[in-house]
């Protein structure tokens, strides 16, 4: 795990009651830093979190608020900022499959307008309406943002088309915002692969799927944690990279065949 003195800096991370988003929160307070724990309003995990990171002496805060809502999201970001005094990175973790089992893709039906309204809400437009708060305070500090794709994003065959479509438009946006932002503000993305976590939608995967990562193992939340903590925390030179986290997965054909 690599580590880095962030006394004095703050970050606030998206969907952080859980999974990467918690797992991203831990790594930057064990190194110093203040961190606002965003997740939904309503979830109770969101106190527990804050609380099961307080016990352990670090500065952390709540932020309660819904990405997936114009005026939630900003409002948000705005208080978290204000209570923080300032944001040197911003995590825009938060996302959702919308379902809890994979969506074929010729499957229009579970595909339909309300169904592309939500992810693409939570996936693009959270990210979005995040950024476009935090970016004053960010420029201030010459702070950092990473977004969190996914390889779906890139290489398709994830919960559904529809998100694979909002992860490769996350993508592209990273790279604009890297545009845009610049020199004051890098903006990255990282693109995980197979993750033990909670997320809602659950995958079959067989040992023989996990076989056919080189890693021969699933990604745990630290893992992904440790490439988002890497582009904010150093990286001073990268941005609009998108960094595939996924022990190899895609990295195409075993070496070990014998064919
Ligand atoms: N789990 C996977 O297989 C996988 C693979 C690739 C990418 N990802 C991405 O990683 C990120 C984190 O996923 P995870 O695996 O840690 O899942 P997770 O379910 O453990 O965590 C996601 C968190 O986001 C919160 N959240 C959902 N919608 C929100 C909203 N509108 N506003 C605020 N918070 C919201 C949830 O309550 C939850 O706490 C997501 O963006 C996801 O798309 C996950």
């Amino acid at each position: 795990m690599i580590h880095a003195d962030l006394s004095g800096k703050t970050v606030l991370v998206t969907g952080a009651a859980s999974g990467i988003g918690f797992a991203t929160a831990e790594l930057f307070a064990k190194n110093g830093a203040t961190v606002a724990i965003n997740d939904l309003p309503g979830n109770p995990r969101l106190q527990q979190a804050v609380e099961q990171l307080q016990t352990q002496g670090l500065q952390v805060i709540a932020a309660p608020g819904d990405a997936g809502s114009a005026a939630d999201a900003r409002a948000m970001v705005e208080k978290a900022i204000e209570d923080l005094g300032g944001l040197n990175y911003l995590v825009n973790n938060a996302g959702t499959p919308g379902t809890n089992k994979p969506i074929p893709p010729n499957d229009m039906a579970s595909q339909d307008e309300a169904f592309w309204q939500k992810l693409l809400s939570v996936n693009l437009l959270g990210p979005w309406r995040c950024t476009e708060a935090a970016v004053p305070a960010l420029k201030e500090r010459a702070g950092a943002i990473v977004n969190n794709a996914s390889i779906a994003g890139i290489f398709g065959n994830g919960s559904s088309s529809t998100y694979a479509a909002t992860k490769a438009a996350l993508i592209n946006m990273t790279k604009e915002h890297a545009r845009a932002f610049g020199p004051d503000i890098r903006v990255n993305a990282i693109a995980p692969g197979v993750v033990e976590s909670d997320w809602e939608c659950r995958f079959d995967r067989t040992e023989q799927m996990l076989a056919s990562i080189p890693m021969k193992r699933s990604g745990v939340p630290a893992d992904y944690a440790e490439a988002i903590f890497f582009l904010c925390a150093g990286g001073a030179y990268i941005s609009g990279h998108t960094l595939v986290v996924d022990g190899g997965l895609t990295a195409g054909p075993s070496a070990n065949h014998t064919a």
